[in-house]
């Protein structure tokens, strides 16, 4: 068979070579278009399976919201930072209620004057890593502007003015 020669040879092949090259293209079409179809459907104007709506239906019924959570709407899924004051009381009221380990206390003004001299940022830094007989606050349990909070709480009642 030399070069320029067509491979169809007899009119049976002429035939099934239209029919193919007209049949070939819908086939692919029909596919297509089952394919796009095929994703499901929702009533217009219906968004009832969407992740979002999905996520407020399974959503919990009561839940508190403080700070920036509180500042969006309530809408975020960001944590929950607590409060200086929820803090104070839940991590470090046992010994700066009482004076434990001679703790400054909670509102002693004259034991926290000398104190509250280093500033914010010393005070921040003793809560976050211990001083003498305090622990450092930091590990784990409480973020670190949580502990910052509860500095803030604490110095504030002995004379402080302090911002969080
Ligand atoms: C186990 C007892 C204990 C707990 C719990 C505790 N403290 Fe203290 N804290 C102390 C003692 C004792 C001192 C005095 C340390 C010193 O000056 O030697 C102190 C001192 C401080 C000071 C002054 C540090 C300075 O540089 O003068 C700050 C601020 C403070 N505590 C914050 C906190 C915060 C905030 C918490 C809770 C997150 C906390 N403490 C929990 C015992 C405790």
């Amino acid at each position: 068979m030399s070069e320029h020669e067509s491979p169809i040879k007899t009119p049976q092949q002429l035939i099934v070579a239209v029919v193919l090259a007209f049949v070939v293209p819908i086939v692919v079409i029909v596919l297509l278009t089952v394919y796009v179809g095929s994703r499901p459907k929702m009533g217009a104007g219906s968004d009832a399976f969407s992740p979002e709506a999905t996520a407020q239906r399974i959503a919990p019924i009561g839940r508190v919201a403080s700070g920036p959570e509180a500042a969006a709407g309530g809408t975020t899924a960001a944590a929950v930072i607590r409060t200086g004051a929820q803090v104070y009381s839940a991590a470090c009221a046992a010994c700066h209620t009482t004076g434990a380990l001679n703790a400054p206390k909670l509102g002693d003004a004259s034991a926290w004057k000398p104190r509250l001299a280093q500033g914010l940022e010393g005070l921040y830094q003793s809560s976050m890593k211990g001083k003498g007989a305090m622990p450092a606050q930091g590990g784990g349990r409480y973020s670190d502007e949580e502990i910052r909070k509860a500095t803030v709480h604490l110095a504030n009642s002995a004379g402080g003015s302090f911002k969080e």
